[in-house]
């Protein structure tokens, strides 16, 4: 290596400690190290819903969740399904927002399904919420449920499945 070169080389070396030195006081140096796991999502609330023994069978009721605005309903199917949680399996909830474009959805007692009369697409509560018939291309949204054996209480955890219009369920 020739005088000139070597100076060269050491000016560099230089360069890029003096570098390495300044990024390691501002942090930038931890840069690389992954985040901490779930540092990017929200946790879904736990709410308290329903009474399991206050539901009848084929009666939906409504409610809210994560948040005000998405509207659900909780529904005895009178028979085990599915996802069903309770003494007999069988309470399910979903959004009742169509997964098409957002109208909301009714019950049909009969045909034991949840209908929109917007574009008439049809989802089977009894299984997962699954997409039966009509323009939507996707599921219901599940909202997960847990019932609590001690008073009865069921509790809305979680939903499983983008509701209709949102990039993100919890706003
Ligand atoms: S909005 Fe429900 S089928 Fe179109």
């Amino acid at each position: 290596m020739t005088d000139l070169s070597r100076r060269r080389f050491l000016k560099a070396s230089g360069v890029a400690a003096t570098a390495g030195a300044a990024l390691m006081g501002t942090g930038f140096a931890n840069a690389q190290e992954p985040s901490p796991p779930g540092a990017t999502t929200l946790p879904y609330p736990r709410e308290g819903i329903a009474k399991a023994g206050g539901l009848k069978v084929d009666v939906p009721m409504p409610f809210n969740y994560p948040d005000p605005e998405s509207f659900c309903q909780i529904i005895k199917t009178g028979r085990p399904v599915p996802g069903g949680v309770g003494p007999d399996g069988d309470i399910v909830a979903f959004s009742t927002q169509c997964t098409h474009n957002g109208c909301p959805l009714s019950y049909d007692k009969v045909a034991r399904t949840f209908k929109c009369g917007c574009h008439f697409s049809i989802f089977d509560p009894e299984m997962r919420g699954q997409m039966v018939d009509g323009q939507a291309t996707e599921n219901l949204p599940r909202i997960l449920l847990e019932h609590d054996t001690k008073d009865d209480t069921l509790y809305a955890v979680a939903v499983e499945g983008l509701i209709y219009g949102r990039q993100c369920n919890l706003l």
